[in-house]
């Protein structure tokens, strides 16, 4: 008897857990934030979809079947006015096509960086910080395409050290209509495109990705000024780009150069003929062992 009594005490507050945890997980199940495959329980659903328009919805209440409004007549874009005391205003409207699409008015590419951008040594400071950052993976800190990411990428790097990239190079196109030849400059000398790349990529980002959301129009032109800074570096010449008084240093410094890299070439092939050799070497002696062993009995002639 005092067993059976003491077993009911202890079932009955055991029941009671079971009870509270089922109606308890009945309540809570389709709550926010939990994983439910029916509409979430609300407890107050004026609070939560309060009735409004999205952007770009249509809507019977108005004539023209649109939920925005139109701007009233007469309105000033609040870039469009300048403020002295509120220099960031004008960035807001974004008209000048240049600066900010890197194309003139009538949509073709700048063939410079644009007046409204000054090109000194803090915009190349600038731009290289962001080319390090952003190409150099793929186009490695020289520009000739051998970064880590662009040796493994799907699409072949080309170096910007190419004629076809420098500002003044030309491309000859055939007039559709009249057959005749011209000679224009080609696309890929402008700094407009090498801006539009930097923001929208090659091919709509399918061949390379835009930097549109990390690079904005201002360092996207630094990046085009250091791009053309890369290109010159490998273009110099000592009897113009460098002093008088430094020209014997640099020609040493440049001589020792080469001739550690032709040192190190030699090196390279000595080293690389001595393996071939030692391969052949291993390769004959396993041959020769071949052909001493007796003939196995499992070998058919
Ligand atoms: C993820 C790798 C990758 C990164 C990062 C990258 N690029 Fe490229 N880039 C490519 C590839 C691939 C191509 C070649 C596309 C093609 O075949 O036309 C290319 C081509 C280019 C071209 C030549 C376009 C043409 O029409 O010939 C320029 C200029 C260029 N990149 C500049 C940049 C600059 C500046 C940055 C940094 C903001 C950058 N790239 C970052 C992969 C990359």
């Amino acid at each position: 008897m005092k067993g059976t009594n003491m077993s009911t005490t202890r079932i009955f507050p055991l029941t009671a857990l079971v009870l509270v945890c089922v109606v308890g997980g009945g309540m809570n199940a389709g709550c926010r934030s939990d994983r439910f495959d029916k509409p979430p329980r609300q407890l107050l659903p004026d609070m939560d979809d309060s009735p409004k328009f999205n952007p770009q919805t249509a809507t019977e209440f108005f004539e023209d079947g649109r939920a925005m409004r139109p701007g009233v007549q007469g309105t000033v874009a609040f870039g469009a006015t300048s403020d002295a005391a509120d220099a960031l205003r004008a960035t807001f409207l974004r008209e000048d096509q240049g600066l900010y699409a890197g194309r003139d008015a009538s949509g073709a590419y700048l063939a410079r960086i644009p007046s409204s951008v000054t090109v000194d040594a803090t915009l190349l400071a600038r731009g290289a910080e962001k080319y390090n950052i952003y190409c150099a993976a793929c186009h490695n800190y020289d520009g000739y395409g051998k970064g880590m990411v662009g040796e493994q990428w799907s699409y072949p790097l080309p170096s910007f050290h190419d004629p076809k990239y420098k500002a003044g190079a030309t491309e000859e196109v055939v007039d559709a209509a009249t057959g005749a030849k011209r000679t224009i400059a080609a696309k890929t000398s402008l700094d407009g495109y090498i801006f539009d790349v930097v923001r929208n990529g090659v091919e709509n980002g399918a061949k390379m990705p835009g930097y549109g959301h990390a690079i904005k129009p201002r360092d996207a032109w630094a990046v085009v000024a250091y791009f053309r800074a890369l290109q010159v570096s490998q273009d110099g010449q000592v009897s113009v780009d460098v002093p008088a008084e430094k020209r014997a240093d640099v020609s040493a410094a440049v001589e020792r150069a080469n001739r550690m890299f032709l040192d190190k070439k030699a090196a390279d092939a000595k080293k690389a003929a001595e393996e071939d050799a030692e391969r052949e070497r291993l390769e004959a002696e396993k041959k020769a062992r071949k052909n001493n062993k007796p003939a196995s009995p499992e070998v058919k002639p």
